[in-house]
């Protein structure tokens, strides 16, 4: 933490703004909102979502629920029938250009509120109590009339809290901290019809098509547009992922075990199960399983050990160290993977989890029963002498502000400190890494 807080990389900081274990005020989900055993279910006389006809507007609300809007319909989440906009929101148009969750962390008064835009007006909503209607002109100086589409960019995607809008071939960056309007022309985010930050992805719809897109640089993703009933939608016949793949891997809420869980200097938690990963510290806006390589570039399979130090994060994979920037998105350092026993002083593979505590610079790792620390900061790096754990096995490991976690199975047990970890004849009590971490009901 120390050189996060002294280094360049202070526009990024993200306050921490959870604590463990997160069962408290969760939404009871037990499976994932996205798997697509069924069809929408529809309603006679409103359209179907899955037409391929897109939408006029995204947004999520500030419990996470995802709004889907075309015309004067609406769908709630990714699998509700459609219904009239004006049950839940009595106030509005009958067909809106652009709607967006604003995230304003430093103006409680606006942080959270959904805003919805038609011609030159907008409205104003917390929860589903209207705010008030004003002149775009007026509240969000400089942005244009006739929208096509906005979407929030906190800080730490976006260098402040802002919203990027869309209209056309333009993108009009609005910073929250000055009011000021940045003006861009971005490839990666033409014609926008909607607009949608989802978990900590930002994806630009064109119609039916969508497409992920890098909120800083506005470059578009490899592999996209993608057609978005595969994906946001249950559609007949539609899907993705790999069906092959046992299913246990992508349930969160399944016994199987996690391979690893690091918590990086951002904020940014993640579980690594096989070939994918969760993020958890955006819980309320859902859970995915995605895919390792769709975040650390050149990544792929199951992973042994992960790490976060001086602004980097650290995967062991069998023998091989990768070694990542950790910034808003994150980049191979050049010349990596390398052997961890050039680069730790680890000899051969069989590295079962690892962790360091922030403001340490103490790698400890964990084999077997076997713990041995190498202090990051000397040249070369030697193992040390080690200790023995009462676990006789441990999948991952995690440290924190709020002490050590250790993964076992489906269970973890919380240390407060290296000391105790190292003193402890006996495991402390088990707890559920799936209700405690993952919002599962068992
Ligand atoms: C969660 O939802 C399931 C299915 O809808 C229900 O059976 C269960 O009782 C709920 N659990 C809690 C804790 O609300
Ligand atoms: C809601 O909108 C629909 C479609 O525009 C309209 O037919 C209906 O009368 C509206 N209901 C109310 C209560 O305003
Ligand atoms: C408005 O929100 C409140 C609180 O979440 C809820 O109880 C109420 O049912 C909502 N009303 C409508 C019309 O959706
Ligand atoms: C969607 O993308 C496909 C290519 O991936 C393209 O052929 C099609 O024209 C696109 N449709 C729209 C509505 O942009
Ligand atoms: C699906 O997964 C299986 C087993 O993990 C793998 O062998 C296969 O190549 C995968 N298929 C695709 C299309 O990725
Ligand atoms: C996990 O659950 C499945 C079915 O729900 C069961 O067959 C299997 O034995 C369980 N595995 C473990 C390790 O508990």
């Amino acid at each position: 933490m120390k050189l996060l807080l002294g280094g360049l990389c202070l526009c990024w900081a993200v306050v921490l703004s959870f604590s463990y274990p997160w069962m408290k005020h969760l939404p009871n989900i037990t499976e994932d909102e996205l798997s697509q055993e069924h069809g929408h279910p529809s309603r006679a006389g409103f359209p179907n979502r899955c037409d391929g006809l897109g939408f006029d507007a995204i947004t999520l609300d500030e419990q996470g629920v995802a709004y889907f809007f075309r015309d004067a319909f609406l769908w709630k989440g990714f699998r509700a029938a459609a219904e009239f906009i004006n049950k839940t929101w009595p106030g509005l148009p009958d067909h809106i250009d652009a709607a967006f969750r604003m995230h304003h962390k430093n103006s409680p008064e606006q942080h959270d509120r959904m805003f919805f835009f038609k011609g030159n007006h907008v409205w104003q909503y917390n929860g589903n109590k209207s705010e008030g209607q004003f002149l775009i002109q007026d509240k969000f100086h400089e942005v244009p009339d006739n929208l096509g589409a906005a979407v929030e960019c906190p800080q730490g995607e976006c260098q402040h809290d802002s919203v990027l809008f869309f209209k056309g071939d333009t993108t009009y960056l609005f910073d929250l901290s000055t009011n000021t309007v940045k003006v861009r022309t971005w490839t990666g985010t033409h014609q926008c019809t909607a607009a949608m930050r989802w978990i900590d992805r930002h994806y630009c719809f064109q119609g039916s098509n969508f497409t992920r897109f890098n909120p800083h640089t506005g470059q578009a993703f490899e592999n996209y547009p993608k057609d978005a009933r595969n994906y946001f939608m249950r559609c007949e016949g539609r899907g993705h992922g790999n069906k092959t793949v046992d299913p246990s891997i992508y349930n969160r809420c399944s016994n199987r075990s996690f391979d690893e869980f690091n918590e990086d200097e951002l904020g940014r938690v993640y579980a690594f199960r096989a070939h994918v990963y969760f993020r958890l510290d955006s819980k309320k806006d859902g859970w995915h399983p995605w895919q390792i390589h769709s975040t650390w570039p050149s990544l792929h399979g199951k992973i042994d050990g992960v790490f976060t130090w001086n602004k980097k994060m650290y995967f062991i994979q069998g023998s091989q160290l990768f070694i990542y920037k950790a910034e808003a998105q994150y980049t191979l350092i050049e010349g990596y993977p390398k052997p961890i026993t050039e680069e730790l002083g680890i000899s051969g593979a069989g590295v079962d989890a690892t962790f360091i505590c922030p403001g340490t610079s103490l790698l400890y790792v964990i084999r077997g029963n076997q713990v041995q620390s190498v202090n990051l900061e000397q040249t070369p790096r030697v193992l040390g002498n080690g200790f023995q754990i009462a676990h006789s096995h441990v999948d991952g490991a995690m440290c924190n502000t709020e002490g050590i976690f250790i993964f076992v199975g489906t269970n973890y047990y919380k240390y407060s400190s290296t000391k105790e970890f190292a003193a402890r004849t006996e495991t402390p009590d088990p707890h559920s890494i799936s209700v405690d971490f993952m919002s599962c009901v068992h």
